[in-house]
């Protein structure tokens, strides 16, 4: 199947902004013909700006490229107010709640709801430009409204995962030092509800000294710990504040938000965004990715804590004027037709989801989609992993009812917006690839000295020029930006931005992604690096050393497994087991208070020793080749002890 190619349904794409292969190419030329002067022949048009741009980029500094230099504008104005003159009462956001409540919110009630959050900010918890927010928020409209509310006063979120610890929250505001976090008391999954605000409080107990104030928005409805003079209720607030207020003028790159990722190192990363480029791609790909029309409804699944959702549910949609669906349950509850009576009822035009979801939904309710009328869907997307043919199979006949586009989105949060992805009017698709990079993106398949990968081989996935949307900085931290994006490879003598990935690029030019080359394991679409899970591991009393690998896993893509060595074992082979099984559990619970569940380890194995070379360094590729029943083909004459590798085999696989 690997081998057939999908052509774009022409019934379903009339009037699409790049119509067809010689249009995306015609784009592709202008680009390489002058890449500055088409980027900013874009920005002009797209982005209502307060004051014009007087450089395009800027390369003195790189890699802190800048971009549009000297502009002024604001998101929240590029997103909800310059849409008041013609869609004021055009559906903004459409909220289903877990239980099947839902909630519209016009592009006038939008500004209106992020104007009075924008003052309460302002006037009730004296937050200034550049000051730093955290949200720790669920699904609901709300969490837009509070984005949206410090993208207008020019405050820098810092959206924090809603399953990620206490301890993971504390880490995330100390680094970002914010001022304010926003909250929820606690929010619905699967019928029943779950808390939010206790986790805050106890992220609060030490270390956050630059949190003035914590504001809690109701929606479960539970009882919470208040604590006076610290904790304010927005839904009281709100009520007196002044639904008029003036967006804060932002220079271009100026950022707009943070957004904590893994990388290879134990700490987790603040990717920095600006407001111009950020917001430039994530319009531009909202309507060359998802076609978006006037009248279409477009629902991502994703979380508004992860970078599709800030891209793809808040900025990209509401820049676009769009109408974008927020889901605050779980796509199985009540059952696995859940999407697909969202979708009917909606008449949703593009779903956006994980490969994970896809999986999941084929395996528990294979038939689900064909009880409900899909008519309305012409784009299918999927983001955050590589899809596998199976699921690709269903998704596009079961679900796209063999009509659809399906766009395999490759990108990721320091990106900001896709960069290799089909063009549902227009790309021939071969399933499960990302097949080519957008106009505007320099993508190539490169060795580290910048020597062309052959065709077929898989070789380093890099972007040789800067791009609009790319991530600035990491907050507080500009060597290690240098050094994790920048330090791999070169192209042409100079330093090129390097995505973490492999890809391979097969004899007509399609570009498939491998998966990571470093220590990050991609589990249901969201990076962890292998390193913080170690770290979090080895503070168990009992664990002398870990190494944690990815395992491939029926839904999540990737599991977590950790090959550990205790400091003691049982003494009898009569404890053994319990006393294993015990600790797993503890090392677990560790695992869970320090980063949260996405984090929990599939699979443990207690082992004598690791394979090291004699330098001490641990091989983490016969590891991963061990989890995997792969043979071993690297040399092992090199370690330190090679029979450490079958006596691992053996305990793995009894
Ligand atoms: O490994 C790639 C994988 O997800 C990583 C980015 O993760 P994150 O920053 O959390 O963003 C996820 C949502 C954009 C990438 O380095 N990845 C993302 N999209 C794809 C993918 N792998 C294969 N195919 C994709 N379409």
């Amino acid at each position: 199947m690997s081998q057939d190619i999908f052509y774009p349904n022409r019934e379903l794409f009339k009037d699409s902004p790049i119509p067809n292969m010689e249009s995306y190419k015609r784009l592709v030329e202008e680009f390489e013909k002058d890449y500055e002067g088409t980027w900013a022949k874009f920005a002009k048009e797209k982005i209502d700006w307060f004051k014009p741009f007087d450089t395009i980029l800027d390369e003195s500094n790189a890699p802190f490229y800048k971009w549009f230099s000297g502009g002024e504008l604001n998101v929240a104005h590029q997103c909800v107010d310059r849409h008041l003159a013609t869609k004021k009462n055009k559906a903004a956001i459409i909220f289903e709640g877990d239980n099947g409540d839902q909630r519209i919110l016009t592009y006038r009630e939008l500004a209106y709801e992020v104007n009075k959050t924008a003052n309460m900010f302002k006037n009730e918890f004296g937050v200034k430009k550049g000051d730093r927010v955290v949200i720790y928020m669920p699904m609901i409209p709300e969490s837009a409204v509070v984005m949206l509310a410090c993208a207008k006063i020019g405050a820098i979120h810092s959206v924090v995962f809603g399953g990620f610890s206490a301890d993971a929250l504390r880490d995330r505001i100390i680094d970002a030092t914010a001022k304010l976090v926003v909250t929820a008391d606690g929010a619905f999954r699967k019928g029943k509800p779950y808390m939010l605000k206790p986790v805050v409080d106890k992220a609060l107990e030490s270390g956050c000294d630059s949190v003035e104030k914590v504001c809690v928005i109701e929606r479960n409805g539970e009882d919470i710990n208040w604590i006076a003079g610290r904790d304010y209720s927005y839904n009281e607030l709100i009520k007196y504040q002044s639904s008029k207020c003036k967006a804060e003028p932002m220079e271009a790159e100026e950022p707009l938000f943070l957004l904590y990722t893994s990388g290879s190192t134990g700490k987790p990363k603040g990717v920095q965004h600006s407001q111009a480029g950020y917001i430039l791609w994530a319009q531009m790909t909202m309507e060359w990715v998802f076609d978006i029309k006037d009248n279409d409804t477009y629902w991502c699944t994703a979380d508004i804590g992860w970078i599709t959702g800030h891209t793809y549910i808040v900025y990209g949609p509401l820049a676009s004027g769009a109408t974008t669906v927020m889901f605050e349950g779980v796509p199985t509850f009540p059952d696995a037709g859940r999407c697909w009576k969202m979708v009917e009822e909606y008449q949703i035009n593009q779903f956006y989801t994980a490969p994970t979801a896809i999986r999941l939904l084929h395996k528990m309710g294979e038939d689900e989609p064909s009880k409900y009328d899909l008519s309305s869907l012409r784009v299918l997307g999927t983001v955050g992993e590589p899809i596998d043919p199976p699921a690709w199979k269903w998704y596009y006949e079961a679900v796209g009812g063999s009509r659809c586009s399906i766009v395999d989105t490759y990108w990721q949060t320091e990106t900001g917006g896709h960069m290799i992805s089909p063009i549902p009017s227009a790309t021939p698709i071969k399933p499960a690839c990302a097949t080519f990079p957008l106009p505007g993106i320099i993508a190539e398949v490169i060795e580290q000295d910048g020597t062309p990968t052959p065709i077929g081989e898989k070789g380093f996935m890099c972007f040789t020029k800067p791009w609009p949307s790319m991530i600035r900085t990491i907050w507080n931290d500009p060597e290690r930006f240098k050094k994790s994006y920048f330090g791999d490879c070169k192209k042409d003598g100079k330093s090129v931005y390097f995505s973490g990935d492999g890809a391979m690029v097969d004899e007509d030019g399609y570009i498939t992604i491998t998966g990571r080359t470093d220590d990050v394991i991609n589990v249901s679409g969201h990076r962890i690096g292998t390193a913080e899970i170690e770290a979090s591991i080895k503070k168990h009393p009992n664990v002398a050393s870990v190494a944690v690998v990815g395992k491939p896993h029926d839904i999540k893509g990737e599991g977590i497994f950790a090959y550990i060595v205790l400091k003691q074992v049982p003494i009898s082979k009569a404890d053994e087991v319990a006393d294993d099984l015990e600790t797993m559990k503890e090392i677990n619970q560790i695992i869970k208070s320090d980063i949260g569940a996405i984090a929990l380890c599939d699979g443990m194995a207690f082992v004598p020793d690791l394979p090291k070379t004699r330098s001490g360094k641990i091989m983490r590729r016969i590891l991963r080749s061990i989890i995997k029943g792969e043979k071993i083909t690297q040399d092992i004459s090199t370690l330190e002890d090679p029979t450490i590798v079958s006596t691992i085999e053996n305990i793995v696989n009894q």
